[in-house]
């Protein structure tokens, strides 16, 4: 079967999450509307900002991605201009430069880089190519891009494979390799410092930056060193689909391939992925958000696969939906995120709270049922 023909088999499911978006969303942008901060969280019901970094924060994306996901689905112009509001805000992240980190490519790609991509805008573009150069500006020659500031100077994490997509995007629009070169060395440092040999993913793995000795491998946002935090997971997971559809290099889509089927051995039981797979059995934290993302990894490469293969990835993504939309969705009018139950960190206290990256992905993962086969990323 292919990939239209298995989705169309949930065309009702499709439908009705559809419906209950156009229902909710014009609430969550009522309530962002004026906003001088752009949606992370919600409390009391309402839009709370991210907890630090001000307009630097690293998931000040997702927001215009979610506007410009419902301006796809809708077509209404209150969506667009709200996108729009979001991306002009975020200059000001560029003039604050000294909180900027790796997720400019989250931070980018999906406001101005979206824009740029369904409208023209020449601002846009600038705006994408100048978050593309930072980027590569952290690139360490020795074969990884620095993730954060302060003292982490040879800390890189798994969560940048997302990120690398903003590379990818700038190469293709300039014709200049280098940011392609840039990476796929940081892609390939992945493959081989972070993906271990069961299909699982250290979140960070520190460099000494002058010889690319390994020095540590911290718990960073999971439980311990050597666990299986499954954002991390779902971000290698879809990073890598995503990384072959850039470049076709064969290794990418093994190891998609390989963290997925680990990924599917840990959630199979009830589809909401607990915090971290080696987390102690009695304790049921979850990471709704980790679900969703790996759930457009899944979709993306059931779509790279054939028969059974596509099938049994297919299915997977389907039934992580499925289950966030009965179990993790608050499709309630007072609420204005969609997705609870998502966990910032294991030793964090953000636990079972709304995030707007679970949002933005979910979105992402039911515009793909739905047919549209544009890629933010
Ligand atoms: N560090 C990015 C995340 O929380 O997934």
């Amino acid at each position: 079967m292919t990939f239209d023909e298995m989705r169309l088999q949930h065309e009702a499911f499709t439908e009705s999450v559809l419906q209950k978006l156009k229902k909710k969303m014009p609430i969550a942008l009522k309530k962002a509307q004026g906003l001088d901060f752009i949606p992370y969280t919600v409390r009391d019901g309402a839009w709370q900002p991210g907890p630090v970094d001000g307009l630097c924060w690293w998931t000040n994306g997702f927001w215009p991605g979610e506007m410009w996901e419902m301006y796809r689905l809708t077509g209404e112009e209150a969506y667009r201009a709200e996108a729009e509001r979001a991306e002009a805000m975020l200059d000001s992240a560029f003039r604050e430069f000294d909180h900027l980190h790796h997720d400019v490519g989250f931070m980018w790609l999906l406001s101005s880089g979206a824009n740029f991509r369904m409208t023209g805008n020449d601002v846009s573009r600038k705006r994408t190519l100048l978050a593309a150069h930072l980027l590569s500006g952290r690139f360490n020659p020795l074969g990884f891009i620095r993730a954060w500031n302060g003292d982490n100077v040879g800390w890189a994490i798994i969560d940048c494979m997302m990120n690398l997509n903003l590379l990818y995007w700038a190469s293709d629009l300039t014709g200049d390799p280098r940011f392609r070169k840039v990476a796929m060395t940081h892609a390939n440092t992945a493959m081989q410092y972070f993906i271990r040999e069961n299909g699982s993913s250290n979140h960070i793995v520190v460099f000494d930056p002058d010889t690319m000795e390994v020095k540590d491998i911290p718990a960073g946002q999971g439980y311990a060193s050597g666990s299986s935090w499954s954002r991390g997971q779902s971000w290698a997971l879809y990073g890598f689909t995503l990384s072959y559809l850039h470049t076709k290099k064969q290794e990418y889509l093994d190891t998609a391939k390989k963290v997925a089927r680990y990924f599917i051995s840990q959630v199979q039981d009830d589809w909401i992925p607990r915090c971290d797979f080696c987390q102690p059995k009695e304790d049921d934290l979850r990471d709704a958000c980790a679900g969703a993302i790996a759930a457009c990894g899944l979709l993306e490469l059931s779509k790279l696969c054939q028969d059974g293969e596509a099938r049994f990835f297919f299915d997977a993504g389907m039934n992580i939906l499925q289950a966030l939309n009965s179990r993790s969705a608050d499709w309630s009018a007072d609420y204005p995120a969609i997705l609870t139950h998502c966990t910032a960190s294991y030793h964090g206290n953000d636990h079972n709270i709304a995030m707007n990256y679970a949002d933005f992905f979910f979105i992402e993962a039911i515009l793909k049922l739905n047919g549209d086969t544009f890629l933010f990323w």
